[in-house]
């Protein structure tokens, strides 16, 4: 019997045999951001336990075996957004570069950069999960500019609703509405008598 749905950390594989009972258990979705989710050290909803491994050195490892086996690019990128997702939500200018990068050298620089940029990162004391993928819908990362229009987005809409129920806005869409002659009436004086 094998356990599937559900498992995004080791963990959660660990738990759900020991809780079902099951003779194996599957991932997917989890495994396209983090392959080595089956490995004890690699993915721990712990973080100071997952310091041994970093989603760009999944990439690059993932890349140098790409190379070597003459994998097609695209099939290769597509990899590359599910293992540098979290990172990329931040540093969007680098998911830009990887999206027109042409062959697995351009996306080598481009995981090289983003290697560079989350170092800096770190050393600045920057919190960003490593991982988001498997959680994108329940629980969205959104970097700070994104949030920010998110917000001026609401606010705009809540403005536009406002002025809907009543606002200074729909006051003048009733004056305008006021001029409007009824449906049926004739439009004009003349078109009356005519
Ligand atoms: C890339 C990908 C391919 C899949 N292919 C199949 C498939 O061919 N047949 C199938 O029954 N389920 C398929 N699934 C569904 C998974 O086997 C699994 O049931 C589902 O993703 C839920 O498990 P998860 O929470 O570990 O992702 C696929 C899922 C993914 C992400």
């Amino acid at each position: 019997m094998i356990a599937n749905g559900g498992v995004r950390t080791y963990e959660d594989a660990t738990r759900c045999l020991e809780v079902t009972g099951c003779d194996a258990v599957m991932s997917s979705e989890a495994l396209l951001e983090n392959p080595g989710l089956f490995a004890p050290s690699s993915c721990s909803r712990d973080s100071g336990r997952r310091s041994l491994l970093l989603q760009e050195d999944l990439a690059s490892e993932y890349l140098e075996l790409a190379k070597a086996h003459g994998c097609q690019s695209k099939c290769v990128k597509a990899h590359m957004f599910h293992f540098l997702y979290a990172a990329l939500q931040l540093h969007t200018d680098l998911r830009s570069q990887l999206g027109q990068a042409k062959g697995i050298d351009e996306m080598a620089a481009v995981n090289e950069a983003l290697r560079r940029r989350r170092a800096e990162d770190r050393a600045g004391g920057v919190q960003w999960p490593e991982t988001g993928w498997y959680m994108r819908y329940r629980e969205p990362l959104r970097c700070p500019e994104e949030k920010e229009r998110k917000k001026r987005k609401a606010q705009e809409a809540e403005a536009d609703a406002e002025a809907v129920r009543g606002g200074p806005g729909a006051e003048a869409a009733d004056e305008q509405a006021s001029k409007r002659p009824a449906v049926g009436a004739p439009a004009t004086a003349a078109e009356g008598a005519a």
